[in-house]
Order: C-alpha cells, then sequence, then structure tokens
C-alpha cells in the first residue's frame, strides 16, 4: 500500500515535470516609464531605473539570465512608457547576450498600470498560444525560483501564482501584504500597502498567469471599473488598471490566486539605498551559481610608484566582485566584498572600495575610501579623500553615500551619509545632507 502511494507521487511528479517542460511560455517585465522610479533619484536622473547597472549589468538583464533558462520560453516582452530611444540599444545588447530569447519592447501610449499595459498587448502576448505567462517587475533581484513556481503552478487549478516572501513585521505595509491559506495556499486576502498589519508575507513582484485566464480576470476588473465609474461620477475615470490593486486583489477573495512562499533571497529595488544589498544579493549568487558573469580580466597596474609592490600580482580583491574587464586597478588597491565596478573606471594607490558601485569612467585617486556608496558616472575621487555610507543595522534604513553623475570630492574632503546631484564640485566635508 506504502509502495503504491509513494510510486503514485512518483508519477504525479513525473507528470508535471513532462507538463511544465513542454509547455510553451512567454515573459512580460514591466518596466514602467520616466515618471516612475522617483526614490530612486538622483541615480535614475541619467538612466531609467531598469537599466541601472547593479552586479556590473542593467537590472533587468539579471531577470533576462533566470528566464533563458526556462523550458519552453522563447519570447520575453518588455512592456512599459519609455521612449523606444531609450530602451532599444538594451534590447539590441540582450538579443545578443541571449540568443535563445526573441526579446521586445512594447511601449504604452502613456502609463496604463502594471494590468492595463498587459492588457492593451495581450494579441501579442497571446500570439502563439502560450499556455503560461510570467510576469515579471523590473524592480526586483532574487534567486529567481522560476521552475519551482511553474511546478508549484501545475499542481493547482488557479489563474496565477504569486511568489511571496517575509520581510520584517514592521517594514510589511510598505508592500503589497496577502494572507495565504496554510493549508491549501489560496491567497484569500491580499492588500497593497495596507494601513494596519495585515500580513509579514509580502508579493514578490514575480507572477506565473495561465494566459486565457489571466486576461479574462484583467476584463473582469476593467468591466468593474467601468462600472464603478459609471455609477459613482466622482470614481476616478483614469486609463490606468493595477494589477495588484483592481486584479489580485479581488482574485483573492475567489480562492483563484496562489501564493508560492519562498525563502530564496529577495530584494526590492525602490529607494537609490536598496541598489546597495541588490548588487551584494547578485554578486554572491553568481559567485555559486555561475562565476563566469563576474568576468574580468588580471586587473592592470596603473603605476608602480613603490619597487617593494612591483612583485605584487595584482590588487587584494576580497570576493564577491564585479570589476569591468577594462577598469585599470592599483596593485595596491583592496576591493570587496560585494562591490561592481564600471567599464573606464580607474582605481588610483592604496585606495579601498567595499560593498560599493562604482560606475563608468569615474577615477578614485591615491588612497582613497570608498565605503557603502554608489558613485555614479564619471565621478573624481581626489587623493585621501573618503565617501562613504553605513551598514545595515538591526532593521534600519541603510543610510549610504549617494553621488550623481561627474560629482568632484576634493583632496581629503570627507563624505558621510550624503546625496550628491549630478556636477557638483565638494570642496568641503558634510554629514548627512542631500547636496544640491
Ligand atoms: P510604488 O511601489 O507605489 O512606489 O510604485 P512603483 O512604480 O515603484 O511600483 P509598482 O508596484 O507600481 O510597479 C511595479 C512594477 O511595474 C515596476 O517595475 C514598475 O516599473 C512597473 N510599472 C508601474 N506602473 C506601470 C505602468 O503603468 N506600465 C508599465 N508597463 N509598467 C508599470
Amino acid at each position: 500500500m506504502l509502495r503504491d502511494r509513494k510510486s503514485t507521487r512518483h508519477e504525479v511528479g513525473l507528470l508535471l515535470l513532462t507538463r511544465c517542460a513542454t509547455m510553451t511560455t512567454k515573459a512580460v517585465l514591466l518596466i514602467g516609464g520616466p515618471s516612475k522610479g522617483t526614490r530612486f533619484r538622483p541615480l535614475s536622473l541619467d538612466v531609467p531605473k531598469p537599466l541601472f547597472c547593479v552586479g556590473g549589468r542593467p537590472i533587468i538583464w539579471h531577470s533576462l539570465v533566470a528566464l533563458s533558462h526556462v523550458q519552453g520560453l522563447t519570447e520575453v516582452l518588455l512592456i512599459g512608457f519609455y521612449d523606444e530611444a531609450v530602451i532599444n540599444p538594451f534590447i539590441k545588447d540582450a538579443s545578443r547576450d541571449f540568443p535563445n530569447l526573441s526579446i521586445r519592447y512594447l511601449r504604452e501610449y502613456q502609463s496604463l498600470g502594471t494590468a492595463g499595459g498587459l492588457y492593451h498587448y495581450r494579441d501579442v502576448i497571446l500570439k502563439g498560444n502560450p499556455s503560461q505567462i510570467f510576469v515579471v517587475h523590473s524592480d526586483i533581484v532574487c534567486g529567481w525560483p522560476l521552475e519551482e513556481m511553474q511546478k508549484f503552478h501545475s499542481g493547482h487549478r488557479g489563474v496565477g501564482t504569486m511568489m511571496a516572501v517575509k520581510v520584517p513585521k514592521e517594514e510589511a505595509n510598505k508592500f503589497g501584504c496577502v494572507v495565504i491559506d496554510p493549508q491549501t495556499s489560496q491567497a484569500r486576502h491580499y492588500v497593497e500597502k495596507p494601513e494596519e498589519f495585515l500580513s509579514d508575507t509580502v508579493n514578490a513582484g514575480l507572477y506565473l498567469f495561465d494566459s486565457n485566464l489571466l486576461f479574462t480576470s484583467i476584463r473582469d476588473a476593467m468591466d468593474t471599473k467601468l462600472k464603478r465609474s459609471s455609477d459613482d461620477p466622482e470614481a476616478t475615470n483614469d486609463e490606468q488598471l493595477r494589477l495588484e490593486q483592481d486584479v489580485l486583489s479581488p482574485l483573492a477573495h475567489t480562492g483563484k490566486l496562489y501564493a508560492y512562499q519562498t525563502t530564496s533571497p529577495w530584494v526590492q529595488i525602490k529607494s537609490a539605498a536598496s541598489a546597495i544589498p541588490a548588487n551584494a544579493l547578485i554578486l554572491a549568487s553568481y559567485k555559486t551559481t555561475n562565476p563566469s558573469l563576474l568576468r574580468r580580466r588580471s586587473p592592470t597596474i596603473l603605476a608602480k610608484s613603490r619597487a617593494d609592490y612591483s612583485k605584487k600580482k595584482g590588487p587584494e580583491i576580497v570576493e564577491p566582485c564585479f570589476i569591468h574587464e577594462d577598469a585599470q586597478i592599483d596593485d595596491t588597491a583592496k576591493i570587496g566584498p560585494n562591490v561592481s565596478i564600471g567599464s573606464g573606471v580607474k582605481v588610483g594607490f592604496g585606495s579601498r572600495i567595499k560593498e560599493s558601485i562604482i560606475l563608468d569612467n569615474t577615477v578614485i585617486d591615491k588612497n582613497a575610501c570608498v565605503l557603502y556608496s554608489i558613485v555614479g558616472e564619471e565621478c573624481k575621487i581626489g587623493p585621501w579623500a573618503r565617501v562613504e555610507g553605513a551598514p545595515l543595522a538591526g532593521g534600519q534604513q541603510q543610510s549610504i553615500a549617494i553621488l550623481g553623475k561627474d560629482v568632484s570630492v576634493l583632496k581629503e574632503v570627507h563624505i558621510r551619509s550624503c546625496i550628491v546631484l549630478p556636477s557638483k564640485v565638494l570642496s568641503k566635508s558634510a554629514k548627512n545632507e542631500v547636496l544640491l
């Protein structure tokens, strides 16, 4: 009897795996537009947030790595309302990096909301009859348990599966909170940023939907919204339809939304400060899963200013780090852990960089120190200057230092936990300030 039950379970498992492998799946990345990502300023002033580099590559590039490994997934559609000219260079590069994926950008004529854009492009999404659709927010990085989600999704008859993660209780109301039936894994109640505590399990911004049922649910949500606005002329009559509030919340009450709970690492990139833990997460995960993505050449020696150092083989690197292959790092510098260094960066004699992102073409002069910071493109950090934030302590908000593009920090100046707007020259030390 026991053996029978075991083998039946085994067969069901095999059947689910076979179903996952033979299904056609598409993915949609919701990338928003220029009016989104305001909390990411000043870093989003020069580059759209989804294209900001963490772990050495644009945020959404990392989701493409994960999606490119899903069996039967051949098309990824980016939906947003940025100008095509801003997104198309990324599409070109990504199409080269992921030759097994067809990657396209579909532009909304205005912000249509997280469900409105999906509905507007439903014919393109449904072309080729995909049975399942991954919908991914562009502002998350995580362990991407996509195969596990597919198995979970195939085991229920709901409309969709939402990935859900636990966050500290005091942080929960900044997210979409979900109450989950522990027996069935159905999401019973879903509220976006509730005023009162509801649950510390939250929407992780990654979904898997049954294609046809998804669009039926969005259609129902649109009808409800239209009816509400015809019944009540005061009700908002914008064209936006939100996936979370307008579609998923009512769906939870019908028992047709399921939650896949995971302890897999996850970071949502809302504020500029959250790019630092996101960077660390990506570097740590590539270190174990795909070290080739942390590629770098033997570091170039900038200057052998002292004979003693001429025998050293290179700077001291505390892994994990991403160092672009054309960055030049002095032999005496110490870098890491959790540092990403972009193209054309020069790091001088005796410098120290830790838990930071240094963007393209920045110069860090001799004996400078950059800790828990994001340094924008084309900045200059003078000799013996110090740019630093503070590490995360006991659930507190991380206070990092952020320099916008083309900022110069002069010799010996100390910038601590400041946000600096682009093109500033800092000749005096500052602490906990926004420098406009
Ligand atoms: P808040 O969390 O409320 O600050 O807003 P947000 O825009 O940062 O996040 P939201 O939960 O609204 O969006 C989730 C994802 O959908 C993000 O990746 C956004 O870029 C994207 N998004 C938001 N609104 C739209 C929209 O109108 N159209 C498209 N295509 N994407 C959107």
